[in-house]
């Protein structure tokens, strides 16, 4: 029932961990199963988005989904960050079952809650 993408992503998942002194850290999480979310970005000065990592405590589809989200928002400027949608990492995935799609929503919102406390934390918000 899953893709061999999202298979991939779950089984060796890209960019776990924690950042060491990162710009920007995002939690999230689902209230009906649970399952948490934290996305760490490390921004430069020309916001770029150098580094990115998560760390997620949930189901394969959340972590298969953050581990795409990395991808994707890593070498971006957070305004190309920000476009991102649950959408594009689900098809970057090749699809997820209709029941797993909440799980994706994760991944838009740990990305966009990481950039807001960057915003914060240099007053540009
Ligand atoms: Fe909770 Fe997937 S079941 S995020």
């Amino acid at each position: 029932m899953y893709t061999e993408r999202v298979m991939d992503h779950f089984q060796n998942p890209r960019n776990v961990g924690e950042l060491q002194n990162p710009s920007g850290v995002g939690t999230v999480g689902n209230a009906k199963c649970g399952d948490i979310m934290q996305m760490f970005i490390k921004v430069n000065d020309a916001e770029v988005i150098e580094d990115v990592s998560f760390k997620t405590f949930g189901c394969g589809a959340a972590i298969a989904t953050s581990s795409m989200a990395t991808e994707m928002i890593k070498g971006k400027t957070i305004e190309e960050a920000l476009e991102l949608t649950n959408a594009a990492v689900v098809e970057a995935l090749e699809g997820l079952p209709p029941q797993k799609i909440h799980c994706s929503v994760l991944a838009e919102e740990a990305v966009k809650a990481a950039i807001e406390d960057y915003r914060k934390k240099k007053n540009i918000i």
